[in-house]
């Protein structure tokens, strides 16, 4: 086949906040699936989302499939921005489609699913100015997410807060910095899991991926901060927490963090790939957070490919599962 990978590339641009380019790939990234792609013998072109004539470029260079692990540039709906124009011109995308990348790009609405479908997931408020009233079910201690991010930008240890001045102090920054509602959720302590996803005809959910932070506490984190996941495997600042995969799990608590990734892949209608963030408290409820529909594949420190490794599956066998799948759904 003839595919365009389609990426947001980080860059060195000192004009831009630190955490501007975190959700974005390396170029490690790309050359990975370039190369996975190439040993499967198809023919690959490189687009780079950010440039202004994506439209232009797709209707005049036409190509077999786009292997799509741009996340976007602006806005509340950047995720399925290029998605969406591919549509428009019935081009075929690998992974989810634009309802599903813009609804998981929004935790609020997510959530909103998962409660319909009985999944889990922390209890929560949105707050738009930040000086609305507490409700006051929500229990201390409280985290505040931007509700529209990912690669936990805006996220840091002091987003957990123990009173009512705290949360309105943290609400202003959060909302003024990146202008957009924040979610405030209660924060669930336990154990931090990820599962990833994969669809080649049949839905393979990977062993579970436990994050240990015990080992980073002379960084003052202790969950999956930006700070951490920036500078994950940073030993001099202690950001170097532990992998466990499988996770450190009984069969049946495996058996139903599994269920429970599987329901949300579904819910969300994701198609491909998906990565979903779980906290299992210590009464054993696996609190949903989030689902990936673009989950990092960079090859070393990704969480996904670390899944899919302890699955026996190698690099180039995450990309043309994900390139057969989607190259199926076109079929049917
Ligand atoms: N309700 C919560 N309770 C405990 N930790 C949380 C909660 N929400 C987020 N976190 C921590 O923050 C990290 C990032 O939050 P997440 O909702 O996954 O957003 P992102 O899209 O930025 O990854 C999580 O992996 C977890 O470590
Ligand atoms: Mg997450």
């Amino acid at each position: 086949m003839n595919i365009a990978i389609a990426y947001n590339l980080k860059k060195e641009d000192d004009s831009k906040p630190p955490d501007y380019f975190s959700e974005f790939d390396s170029q490690e990234t790309i050359d990975a699936i370039d190369h996975a792609l190439k040993i499967k013998g198809h023919t690959v072109s490189f687009v780079d989302a950010e440039r202004s004539d994506l439209f232009g470029y797709f209707k005049k260079n036409r190509i077999d499939m786009v292997f799509n692990i741009a996340e976007g540039t602006r806005g509340k709906f950047r995720e399925a921005q290029l998605p969406a124009i591919l549509d428009y011109l019935n081009i075929p995308y690998t992974g989810s489609g634009t309802l599903s990348l813009a609804v998981a790009l929004n935790k609020t609405l997510t959530k909103k699913i998962l409660r319909a479908e009985k999944i889990p997931t922390p209890n929560s408020q949105l707050f738009l100015t930040g000086k609305e009233k507490l409700d006051p079910a929500l229990k201390f201690p409280l985290i505040i997410k931007p509700n529209c991010e990912g690669s936990a930008k805006g996220i840091s240890v002091t987003n957990v807060v123990h009173s009512h001045k705290e949360l309105s102090e943290r609400l202003e920054v959060v909302i003024k910095t990146y202008e957009q509602d924040a979610l405030v959720e209660e924060f669930i302590e336990g154990k931090e899991l990820t599962v990833g996803i994969l669809e080649n005809g049949k839905t393979t959910v990977l062993p579970i991926l436990e994050i240990d932070f015990s080992s980073c506490s002379k960084s003052g984190e202790y969950f999956y901060s930006w700070r951490m996941k920036e500078f994950q495997g940073n030993d001099s600042l202690g950001l170097t927490p532990t992998f466990h995969c499988p996770a450190r799990l009984d069969k049946a608590t495996e058996k139903l963090i599994q269920d429970t990734a599987l329901k949300t892949h579904r819910a969300i209608g994701c198609y491909d790939i998906s990565r979903t963030d779980i906290r299992l408290n210590n009464e054993n409820i696996p609190y949903v957070l989030e689902i990936n529909p673009l989950p990092g594949l960079n090859p070393r420190t990704s969480n996904f490919p670390i899944m899919a490794y302890a699955a026996g599956l190698k690099y180039e066998d995450i990309i043309d599962s994900v390139l057969m799948n989607a190259h199926k759904r076109r079929r049917a």
